[in-house]
Order: C-alpha cells, then sequence, then structure tokens
C-alpha cells in the first residue's frame, strides 16, 4: 500500500482496533514515522481523554494545534484534541458569521442538543474538523475559508498544511458508526448545511485519501475483532490499509519454544542439567517447568495460528515489539522506527 497521498493531497491514516490494544500509540509511532525530513504531520484524537499528551508525555492538547514531537527524519508532529462543542460554536461561527457566540450557546443548551440528544450531528461536527484540516492549505486558510460544504475556492496550487493527517479513532466496537456520518443523519437532517458537510464527510473517508489501519494483540478477542472489522468496514466502501500487530513477543523467546516444541519432555534430563549447573531441584520443581514449557508451546501454537488468520484478511500485516519499559516518547520513537523499517514511508 501507499502511506502518502495522491496529487497533493495528504492522507488521511484512520487508526482503530480493539479498547487497550495500543490505538493511541500506534497513532503516535505512524505519526512520527510520517514526519520525514520537514513533513508536517497532524495527529488527532477526539475523544477527550488526552490519551496522546500520556503517550508523548506533553500538556494536555487543546483544540488549538501544537507541536508534540518531532518525527523520526526531522519532521514535524502537530497535535489536536477536537471536542463536539468546540468545534459546533466554530462551525457555526463559520457558517452564520455568528460572532463569538459559544456563551450563548451553551445557554441555549446547543451543544448538548448536538452532543447527547443528536449523536450524528456529534460525529458530523468531528468529522468535519477533520475534514478541514486534511483539506486545510499551508496559506493557514482552510480550502474556503468557510465549511467543507462550500469549498468552492480552494486554490489548487497551494500545498496543503499538513502531509499527512492521523486519526486516534473510537474502538472497532463503534468506529462503524463514528465513520458512517450520512447513515446516522438519514432521518435528522435530509438537507440543509449539516447534510451537506455530512456528504463532503462522507466523500473524503470513502476516496482514495482515507485508510483505515486496525491495531491488535495477538490473541483470540482482538484478532476476532479485527477480523471482523476488516470485513464489515470494507463493505460500507472504506479501504483498509495495514494491520498491525501490536505488543509482538520477542523473537528469542519464540525461538526457544520451537525448540522445545521439537522434543519430549525429559524430566530426568531436566533435573540432570540443572544440577550440572549447581541448581538444587525438587521433583515439584521440575513438574513446574514441564508445565510452564508446555503452556509456552501451546501459547505458540496459538500465536502461530491467530498470525495465520491475520494475514488471511489479505491486508499488510505490521508487528510492533512489546516495549517492557512502558510507553513514552522514547517507545515511541522506536516503534515508529520499526514501523519505518517494515515499509512505511513519509
Ligand atoms: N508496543 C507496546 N509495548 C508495551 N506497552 C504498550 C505497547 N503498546 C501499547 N502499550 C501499552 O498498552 C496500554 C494500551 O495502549 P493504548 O495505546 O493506550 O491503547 P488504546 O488507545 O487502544 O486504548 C498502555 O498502557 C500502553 O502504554
Ligand atoms: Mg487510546
Amino acid at each position: 500500500m501507499t502511506w502518502h497521498g495522491t496529487d497533493g493531497t495528504p492522507r488521511l491514516h484512520i487508526v482503530t482496533g480493539k479498547g487497550g490494544t495500543g490505538k493511541t500509540t500506534v497513532a503516535a509511532a505512524l505519526a512520527a514515522a510520517l514526519a520525514g525530513e520537514g513533513r508536517r504531520v497532524l495527529l488527532v484524537e477526539t475523544e477527550e481523554r488526552q490519551g496522546i499528551s500520556q503517550v508523548l508525555d506533553v500538556p494536555p492538547l487543546g483544540t488549538e494545534e501544537t507541536e508534540v514531537a518531532t518525527g523520526l527524519d526531522g519532521g514535524s508532529v502537530w497535535g489536536l484534541s477536537i471536542e463536539a462543542g468546540a468545534a459546533l460554536v466554530e462551525y457555526l461561527r463559520l457558517f452564520y458569521r455568528l460572532g463569538m457566540a459559544g456563551d450563548l450557546l451553551q445557554k441555549m443548551g446547543a451543544i448538548e442538543f448536538a452532543t447527547t440528544i443528536a449523536p450524528g450531528v456529534r460525529d458530523v461536527l468531528i468529522g468535519g474538523k477533520i475534514y478541514e484540516s486534511v483539506r486545510r492549505t499551508a496559506s493557514g486558510r482552510s480550502p474556503s475559508g468557510r465549511s467543507p460544504s462550500a469549498r468552492r475556492t480552494r486554490d489548487r496550487d497551494a500545498p496543503p498544511a499538513y502531509d499527512a493527517v492521523v486519526l486516534d479513532a473510537p474502538p472497532t466496537g463503534r468506529v462503524g458508526r463514528f465513520l458512517d456520518v450520512t447513515g446516522q443523519l438519514a432521518d435528522l437532517a435530509k438537507v440543509g448545511p449539516i447534510r451537506n458537510q455530512a456528504d463532503a464527510i462522507h466523500g473524503l473517508l470513502h476516496s482514495g485519501t482515507t485508510v483505515v489501519h486496525v491495531v491488535t494483540l495477538l490473541e483470540q478477542l482482538p484478532v476476532q475483532e479485527t477480523l471482523d472489522a476488516v470485513r464489515d468496514l470494507g463493505a460500507d466502501g472504506l479501504r483498509i490499509g495495514a494491520i498491525v500487530v501490536n505488543q509482538a513477543r520477542d523473537d528469542t523467546v519464540r525461538s526457544t519454544v520451537d525448540v522445545i516444541a521439537t522434543q519430549e519432555p525429559d524430566p530426568a534430563r531436566l533435573a540432570e542439567q540443572l544440577e550440572s549447573v549447581a541448581i538444587r531441584t525438587t521433583p515439584a520443581m521440575i513438574d513446574g517447568l514441564v508445565q510452564t514449557a508446555a503452556e509456552a508451546v501451546q501459547r505458540r501454537d496459538l500465536e502461530l495460528s491467530l498470525e495465520e488468520a491475520v494475514a488471511g484478511a489479505g491486508r499488510p500485516v505490521l508487528t510492533l515489539p512489546h516495549l517492557p519499559e512502558g510507553i513514552g516518547p522514547d517507545a515511541v520513537w522506536r516503534l515508529a522506527s520499526e514501523l519505518t523499517d517494515q515499509g512505511v514511508q513519509p
């Protein structure tokens, strides 16, 4: 697959996966890997959890884009937290040329309406911000200076503001709905500006600009959710990018287990070998070791079958190691360079 957009359009990378598999970590690593020399990548989160600021160890993100990391190859990663209430105020202000009407809207209950009563509208507002960041040109203005539904004046010669946009998206269980902005609005808005905006976002998500990557662990449930997501999102007309197997175990562990798997357990010989390096053994200890080895072989067999299932989805597979030291800016860089080694190109 290609990692960058075509004809001057930045690529929108949507990162999903079962909760807790490493979406935020992988989204940050992908952004750093894509931020090659001189390139600017925008890393976006939508759920007000401040996951990105924790992973990159920077102050909480707000609704202003701020530089959060240097890219692997000298570019820059910018962070943005999209919040539906702020997006609504901005949207109405641009669209209806309202002044700073945020307080008034708050009093009128418009923000509660859009974010809780009509959740479809919430996703359109968030999608609208993402749309705008993908389409914005380096002159700093959005293509139209207004909303995506009125972008007739787009300057096709101006370079985009970002070379890529990476979205730390909702988990697989909710991402289909989140991305189906037009379906969600079906009854709520058949015409009008919100509808036009939803149609524009739908167009972007289903265009060659957008790819959806799915993060998984080599465990039964995450892999099952991954395969379901690849099938369902594909059926919705979205392009699936890579499957990222995160927190994979060390190869040296795997090769040791491979050797163990070829041998019948021989408790007497095991005891003898341990005694020969001055380790005093007991029968319970030898039993425990034999048991542990058998479990490791079982675990390896399960992982092999899960790897096969993941490969069967027919998408490129990227594998990231489990980093025992935990996740911070250095770990993100290490994972970014793993991604680069496996073909992610800025
Ligand atoms: N490759 C990795 N090695 C070690 N720990 C990881 C790795 N990837 C993620 N983690 C840890 O796993 C947890 C979940 O990761 P996170 O990126 O927050 O997942 P999600 O966004 O899917 O909920 C976090 O504690 C994170 O530090
Ligand atoms: Mg997260």
